[in-house]
């Protein structure tokens, strides 16, 4: 594929653990767990490629109301996928970085996620967004009220506010917006995931449940895009 059509921030809504598991007659945390494999695969292929950004939708600020268990299972395996990367961090060129409310995560997890993100912040591949307790509301009304405080500090009105001076309060300052959002399981909402950032972002619904998405189903996405045409309200 020609690198000019290649998008250089994919987004992703890994939906469809729970089906999967169900319909082999497994329990959710054993879908979870089928599903990292694939994050493993889907961003080592992403960086083969030369993408520039991924990021992961892997528990929302909604996820909390799920069982005690399902909730465990998932944090758990956010251990062990963050433990993972901080001992491959020395000889892997990924950047890991993660966004979310981080305030609301077990202290263990916070300390791992602060490790992570130090050991790989001058990596030069692939940069891997995790969201982790996101929430795109949650996301706003934190930073307006970072904005606040800073206006505040720095004696500036609200005519000073503009979407640049904005978006340097959000979780994903500095990074660019996802070209493509990718969701797996037919579900074709965003789930609060990434309300500013996706604004002009092209859309890829596909029925295939996560633990099933495969590298081929990724390059079917990327070419989708390609054929995409993109206006940002222009005519032509
Ligand atoms: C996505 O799979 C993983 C998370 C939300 C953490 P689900 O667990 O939502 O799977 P379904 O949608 O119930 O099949
Ligand atoms: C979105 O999936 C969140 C993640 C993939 C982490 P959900 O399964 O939680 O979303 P809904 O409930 O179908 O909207
Ligand atoms: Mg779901």
């Amino acid at each position: 594929m020609e690198k000019t059509k290649l998008p250089r921030h994919v987004a992703i809504i890994m939906d469809g653990n729970g089906r999967w598991a169900k319909e082999k007659g497994l329990s959710r945390n054993e879908g979870h767990k089928k599903g990292t494999d694939v994050v493993k695969k889907i961003t080592q292929h992403a960086e083969s490629l030369g993408i520039e950004y991924v990021t992961l939708y892997a528990f929302s600020t909604e996820n909390w109301k799920r069982p005690q268990d399902e909730v465990e299972g998932l944090m758990n395996l956010l251990r062990q996928y963050l433990k993972q990367h901080i001992k491959e961090a020395k000889r892997k060129n990924a950047c890991f970085h993660v966004i979310g409310d981080r305030h609301g995560l077990p202290e263990d997890i916070r300390g791992q996620i602060e490790q992570l993100e130090t050991l790989t912040k001058d990596k030069t591949g692939i940069c891997i967004n995790i969201a982790i307790n996101y929430g795109g509301r949650d996301e706003l009304i934190r930073a307006s009220r970072k904005m606040i405080m800073a206006l505040q500090q720095k004696g500036l009105k609200a005519e000073d506010v503009d979407e640049t001076y904005f978006e340097q309060f959000l979780d994903t300052a500095g990074i660019p917006d996802p070209d493509l959002m990718i969701r797996t399981s037919g579900e074709m909402r965003t789930s609060n995931y990434l309300p500013w950032q996706l604004a002009y972002s092209e859309f890829y619904f596909t029925n295939c449940l996560w633990p099933d998405f495969t590298v081929k189903a990724f390059d079917l996405a990327l070419l989708e895009y390609s054929n995409r045409k993109r206006r940002f309200g222009q005519s032509e």
